[in-house]
């Protein structure tokens, strides 16, 4: 078994802060006005890992991932694939991780477990079509809005999975033990969907038959999930693209795979660059993915440029970040990839708030996305929200204050503009932050910033309840 790390104890924390009895909570202080400088390494893709990790259910044999994020997420991840049975073998660093299964009795995932983690749902599709069963809590909403998972139950019941809803878990059964391939169009409200995207195309491929999925999530991460399955004896043709073909195979063997970068690390990292008007190199960046991003930098005044030669690898390239002294006003629609990433809109608003001119964000995948807009306002930043769009007037300086992280990636858009403001910035509840950012505060220290963790006790607790 493996020794516990810091992220054990963020998951344990972030356990016990949603338990009964509540638990210590994290604060960042922060002192603003400091430029970052210097080079900093980009991790292994957190929302690339969830998904692979719950390939391991497909396989009796192990299979080993690499540059794996050290995160709470991932740490729960992992605890409930111990519950289905999966074993963590000791790897050489805690970011090389071997899993495999040795007992395959148990196909329930709790809602225990589910309920601090969304990606749980992605066992759902490995879980059904190798052990021909599954019973999986229903995800809940969560800060960014109500998060249904009609398509994920659409695309499975489409292969042929008989599937239920018993005391707020999903059952699914795979008649006689196994799916079947089947044509689907897996669009929704909101264009295309990744996890239940990775759900389908990793329960297909060991349906009987011929599996194509129409309007298939075309994320990098969906691209990298297929090169695992199909390094493990998959036969997927097409991801990457709208329309992908899974053949179904007898069974599935262990494999050796290296996690994708994160390409939203990437980006909150060249924002907080950007925001500090700093000069950041960025190692095994993957730049193919971040285009759009790159495109909103450029209108905004932001230089990302390449180093490394023509035959570098683009999604593992080397990056400076630099910035004109006054940022420009930009526009951008958060899309499905190759569109605008959702994940990067709180950090792109926050970095906007500076721009020398009227800036304008539209959200269209999770339009309720805004919970940093009222906590941006009260640095001073300008906001003017119409449904799921933002008019950003551009201000000269933001001011430190106490602010709630409300999610993920709004706590990032806090930390980054607590980096910018004049004074300092209290960012209470950075337990969502520690979800998807290895040790940020301590990298961002280490290229200039300056950023104390404290228990929010020590400092008098929370701003507002939530
Ligand atoms: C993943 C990412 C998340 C990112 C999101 C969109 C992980 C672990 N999480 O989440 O960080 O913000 O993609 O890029 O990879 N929808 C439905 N029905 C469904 C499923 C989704 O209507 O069954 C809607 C959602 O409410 C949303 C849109 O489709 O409006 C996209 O959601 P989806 O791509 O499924 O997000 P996740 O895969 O959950």
């Amino acid at each position: 078994m493996y020794d516990r790390t810091r992220a054990d104890e963020v998951g344990d924390r972030f356990l016990a802060t949603y338990g009964p009895h509540g638990g210590r909570m994290d604060t960042f202080l922060i002192e603003g006005g400091r430029r970052l400088s210097g080079t900093l390494r980009v991790h292994g893709s957190k929302n690339a890992a969830l998904p692979l990790l719950t390939a391991a259910l497909l396989t009796d044999e192990a299979v080993t991932l690499r540059d794996v994020p050290d995160l709470a997420d991932i740490r729960n991840m992992v605890r409930l694939l111990g519950e289905l049975g999966c074993e963590r073998i000791a790897g050489p660093q805690p970011t090389t991780l071997t899993l495999k299964v040795h007992d395959a009795s148990q196909s329930h995932a709790r809602y225990d477990i589910v309920r601090t983690m969304r990606a749980s749902i992605s066992a759902l599709g490995p879980l059904v079509a190798k052990r021909g069963y599954a019973r999986v809590s229903m995800p809940g909403g969560c800060a960014i809005g109500e998060r249904p998972v009609d398509l994920h139950l659409r695309g499975l019941r489409a292969l042929g999975a008989d599937i239920v809803l018993n005391g707020g878990d999903i059952v699914a059964r795979a008649p006689r033990g196994r799916l079947q391939g089947a044509k689907m169009f897996l669009g929704g409200q909101f264009g295309s969907t990744v996890l239940g995207t990775a759900n389908v195309m990793s329960a297909a491929t060991l349906a009987v038959g011929t599996t194509v999925i129409e309007s298939a999530a075309c994320e990098p991460e969906i691209v990298d999930l297929a090169n695992l399955l199909n390094s493990m004896g998959a036969r997927i043709t097409g991801a990457g693209s709208p329309r992908v073909t899974i053949q179904g195979v007898d069974a599935l063997k262990g494999a050796d795979h290296t996690v994708i970068p994160d390409r939203i690390e990437a980006g909150t990292l060249m924002c907080a660059a950007a925001i500090t008007n700093g000069d950041l190199v960025l190692e095994n960046c993957p730049l193919d993915a971040l285009m759009a991003a790159r495109e909103v930098l450029s209108a905004a005044g932001v230089h990302v440029t390449e180093a490394g030669g023509p035959s570098a690898d683009p999604m593992r390239a080397v990056c400076r970040v630099t910035c004109e002294r006054v940022l420009r006003p930009a526009e951008f629609t958060t899309q499905p990839h190759p569109g605008f990433p959702t994940d990067l809109q709180a950090q792109f608003m926050t970095l906007l708030t500076l721009a020398d001119g009227n800036s304008i964000v539209t959200e269209r995948v999770f339009p309720e996305r805004f919970l940093h807009v009222a906590e941006l306002s009260r640095m001073g930043a300008r906001l003017l929200r119409q449904g799921a769009t933002v008019v950003v007037q551009g201000v000269r300086q933001l001011v430190g204050a106490p602010v709630m992280a409300s999610d993920l990636r709004a706590s990032a858009g806090l930390v980054l503009a607590g980096m910018a403001a004049q004074g300092t910035t209290i960012v209470h509840r950075v337990y969502h932050l520690d979800r998807g950012y290895e040790r940020l505060e301590e990298r961002l220290c280490g290229v200039g910033a300056k950023i104390t963790r404290v228990d929010d006790k020590d400092i008098g607790g929370p701003a507002t309840e939530a």
